[in-house]
């Protein structure tokens, strides 16, 4: 069973039912995230920059966070480069984890796609070690993909 109420996927859909803008989508995705899960101390997104190659920070809730990430570094990176969600039950244990916020001890990502292109990644901290279960990772993915219906890839690439 999950910690995470599945509610908060037909909550994001219907929050931006018939919006366009991928900041305005984004800044309300990362604080209904933020604000439906207990034990998270960081919630946001990190969009592709393909000028830059490099995730860079996007809409977030929690504490002043890394700016740029590398494709292939840290849980963020590494996400992005195998296209898939990850679950880190101790990020002490990642090799290459980037800490960000001292206080993180567990952290999730899901790759948000685009028509099959990977456009960010959504990472979620906690202060918990192995706060996100198999079960919450699975709400979180629904979420991402109901949130990645919202975002258009060519007004994220003319910010990125
Ligand atoms: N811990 C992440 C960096 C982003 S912060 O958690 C907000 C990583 O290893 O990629």
């Amino acid at each position: 069973m999950s910690t995470i109420d599945p509610v908060i996927v037909a909550q994001v859909a219907a929050l931006l039912d018939g919006e366009q803008n991928v900041i305005t989508n984004l800044s309300n995705a990362s604080a209904l995230l933020y604000n439906s899960m207990d034990q998270v101390n960081w919630a946001g997104f990190y969009l592709y920059s393909q000028k830059a190659d490099s995730l860079d920070l996007g809409p977030f809730q929690g504490q002043v966070a890394c700016m740029h990430i590398k494709p292939g570094s840290g849980v963020v990176g590494t996400s992005y480069v195998k296209g898939t969600p990850l679950r880190v039950p101790n990020v002490h244990e990642f090799a290459g984890h980037i800490a960000c916020d001292a206080a993180s001890n567990s952290e999730v990502v899901v790759p948000l796609k685009v028509g099959g292109t990977t456009v960010g990644i959504m990472d979620i901290d906690s202060p918990v070690l192995d706060r996100f279960s198999e079960d919450d990772l699975k709400v979180l993915a629904d979420f991402g993909a109901a949130l990645a219906k919202h975002l258009d890839a060519a007004a994220l690439s003319a910010i990125y």
